[in-house]
C-alpha cells in the first residue's frame, strides 16, 4: 500500500510582485498529523489553498492518493477528498448548521427542494463521528460560538469523507478546553487513518498533537522535525533563520494609583453581559482585562466603544462624562478599539493597504487643515517598518496580505490615530512569535508617549509581560485587580476559580 497520502512536487506560486511559494517539495503519509509553521507570510496558507483548489500552482505537481490532481475548484478538491477548514471561518450565518455542512452538494428531491430530514440527519451522523454533542442541525450558523463554528467548519470540510484534513490556525480563538477537545478530535480521526495538515502559531500544540513537523520560512520548505527530537527554540531558529531574535521587556510603571486619570468607567453594566464594573485607567498605563474567553472581556471594551444600545453607568474622560452612542463618538473623544475578529470588524479587504491603516488619521487631520498626503505616506510607511508588514508595496489590496499581516495592518490604523485610550482586543492572535516582540514594543513605546492602553489577552504570559496592573473578569463581573509587582499566574486563576468553587459549594 502507498505510504503517502499526498506528495507535493517543486510546487511555485507567484502573485503580481510576490513569490509566495519558491519550489516546495514534501509528503504527508497516510494517517498522521503532519504541522506546518512559518513566520507570518511564510506560505502556509498559500500552499493549503493549492492542496484545496483555491489557488493553482504556476508550476509543479500535486499527487494525491497515488495521482497526479489538477484541481481547478474546492469543489473538485472535496470531492476527491480534500477538505479544508479556512484561516478564517467561511460558514453563511443565516444557514443551518447542516445547510452549511452540505453547502455545495446538497441533496434535492427531483422537484429541486432540499431533503431537509436527510441532510439533518446526515448532519448529525458527521457531527457524532467527530465527537461533537451539543450542537443542533437546524440552529443557524449566527447563533453559535466561535468554537461551536469551528467545529461546524470541520464537519464541512469531513462532509465528503476526507482522507486529508487542512486546518489553517484551529485553535487561535478558542479556549485552553476547547483547543484539548479539538486536539483530541484531530487525533481520534487520525487514528482513523485521516491525514491533517496543521497550521499554527501556537508551538506547544505542535509539540503535543504532531506526528511530523515542516517548517516553511518566505516562500521555501526549510526543514522537517520530528517533534519528539525538536524542541520550541529549534523550531523558532528554523522559523526566522539567522535573524536576531529579539527579546523585549516592559519597563513598568510605579505608583500607577498616584498617575493622572484618563479614563473612569463606573458601575458599567450591559444586561446579560456584563454587570456593574468600575475601575480608573491612568495616563501611560497599560492595562491588562484577562479572565476565561466568555467572562464579558470583549463586551466589556465593545460597551465602552458605544456597540451597545442598552449601555447603564458612565464613563467620564479626563473627568468628564461622556455620552458614547455609537462608535463614531467613541472615535471622535479619543477611544480606539482593536477588534478580535479582523474580517467582520475593522478592515476593508478590497482597499489598500494604506488607505487601510490611515482611513482614520486621514479623516482627523483632514478636518482640520488640508490633508498633506506626503506625511500620510511617510507615517504609513514607518508603521510598515516599525511593524514590519509583509507586502510588496503600500498599494496592495488588503484581501491580498496573510492573515497575520492583515491583523499588524489594523493595528497600525490605531496606533497611527494616536488616541487617548487604545483599546486591543487580542492583539496577537494569528501573529506569529517573533512579530509578537514588535507589537509589544510598540505597544510599550506609545504607552511611554502617554497614550493609555487596555490590553485583552487570554495568554497570561503575554498579560503579566506587558501590564502595569491587571483586571481579572469571570461571568460578567470584575473580579479582581492585580499590581503587576504582585501578579502571577497563578494568583490570576486564583481570581477566577476561587470563586467558582465557592459558588459550586
Ligand atoms: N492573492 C494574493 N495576491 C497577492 N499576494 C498574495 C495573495 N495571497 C497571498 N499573497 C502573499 O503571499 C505571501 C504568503 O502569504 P500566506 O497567506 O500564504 O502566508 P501565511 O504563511 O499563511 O501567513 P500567516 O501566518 O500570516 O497567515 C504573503 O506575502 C502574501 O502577501
Ligand atoms: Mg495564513
Amino acid at each position: 500500500m502507498e505510504e503517502y497520502i499526498c506528495r507535493i512536487k517543486d510546487v511555485c506560486k507567484e502573485f503580481p510582485g510576490v513569490k509566495a511559494l519558491k519550489n516546495i517539495s514534501f509528503d504527508i503519509k497516510k494517517g498522521e498529523i503532519h504541522a506546518v509553521i512559518g513566520e507570518n507570510g511564510a506560505g502556509k496558507s498559500t500552499l493549503m489553498n493549492i492542496l484545496s483548489g483555491v489557488y493553482q500552482p504556476t508550476s509543479g505537481e500535486v499527487e494525491f492518493d497515488g495521482k497526479p490532481v489538477h484541481f481547478l475548484d474546492p469543489k473538485a478538491a472535496h470531492a476527491a477528498g480534500i477538505g479544508m477548514v479556512h484561516q478564517e471561518l467561511s460558514l453563511a450565518q443565516y444557514m443551518t448548521v447542516a445547510e452549511n455542512i452540505f453547502q455545495g452538494h446538497m441533496p434535492a428531491n427531483k422537484a429541486g427542494f432540499i431533503r431537509r430530514r436527510e441532510i439533518n440527519r446526515k448532519s448529525l451522523d458527521i457531527l457524532q463521528k467527530i465527537g461533537v454533542k451539543n450542537i443542533s442541525p437546524d440552529i443557524l450558523i449566527k447563533y453559535l460560538s466561535i468554537s461551536q463554528k469551528q467545529l461546524v467548519e470541520i464537519a464541512k470540510a469531513m462532509s465528503l469523507d476526507a482522507k486529508l484534513l487542512i486546518m489553517d490556525e484551529p485553535t487561535s480563538s478558542l479556549t485552553v478546553d476547547e483547543i484539548d477537545f479539538l486536539l483530541g478530535m484531530m487525533k481520534n480521526l487520525r487514528d482513523s487513518g485521516v491525514s491533517i495538515l496543521f497550521i499554527t502559531h501556537k508551538l506547544e500544540e505542535v509539540l503535543s498533537a504532531a506526528d511530523t513537523i515542516s517548517v516553511m520560512r518566505d516562500g521555501e520548505y526549510i526543514t522537517k522535525l520530528d517533534p519528539k527530537k525538536t524542541n520550541i527554540q529549534e523550531m523558532i531558529s528554523y522559523m526566522v533563520g539567522r535573524k536576531e531574535e529579539k527579546s523585549y521587556t516592559r519597563s513598568f510603571m510605579t505608583n500607577v494609583e498616584s498617575k493622572d486619570v484618563v479614563m473612569e468607567v463606573k458601575n458599567l453594566t450591559v444586561p446579560g453581559k456584563i454587570s456593574n464594573i468600575s475601575f480608573q485607567l491612568h495616563r501611560g498605563e497599560v492595562l491588562g482585562l484577562t479572565g476565561l474567553v466568555g467572562a464579558g472581556r470583549s463586551e466589556l471594551l465593545n460597551a465602552i466603544f458605544g456597540y451597545y444600545p442598552n449601555v447603564q453607568g458612565k464613563v467620564l474622560l479626563e473627568g468628564k462624562e461622556v455620552r458614547i452612542k455609537h462608535c463614531k463618538d467613541a472615535i471622535d473623544k479619543g477611544i480606539a478599539l482593536v477588534p478580535e475578529n479582523r474580517k467582520e470588524l475593522g478592515l476593508f479587504l478590497k482597499m489598500s493597504v494604506r488607505d487601510n491603516m490611515t482611513i482614520v488619521h486621514a479623516r482627523q487631520i483632514s478636518g482640520k487643515v488640508f490633508m498633506n498626503v506626503k506625511s500620510v505616506e511617510s507615517l504609513a510607511e514607518k508603521y510598515r517598518e516599525m511593524l514590519s508588514i509583509k507586502t510588496p508595496n503600500l498599494e496592495q489590496k488588503v484581501v491580498n496580505l496573510s492573515g497575520g499581516n492583515q491583523q499588524k495592518t489594523i493595528i497600525a490604523r490605531w496606533m497611527m490615530h494616536q488616541p487617548k485610550v487604545l483599546m486591543m482586543d487580542e492583539p496577537t492572535h494569528g501573529i506569529d512569535v517573533g512579530a509578537k516582540q514588535e507589537i509589544y514594543e510598540l505597544i510599550d513605546s506609545i504607552a511611554k508617549e502617554g497614550i493609555s492602553v487596555i490590553l485583552l489577552s487570554s495568554e497570561l504570559p503575554e498579560i503579566l509581560r506587558m501590564s502595569d496592573r491587571i483586571l481579572i473578569m469571570h461571568q460578567g463581573e470584575l473580579r479582581g485587580t492585580l499590581d503587576h509587582s504582585e501578579a502571577t499566574e497563578v494568583k490570576i486563576m486564583e481570581y477566577i476559580f476561587d470563586k467558582e468553587t465557592a459558588e459550586v459549594s
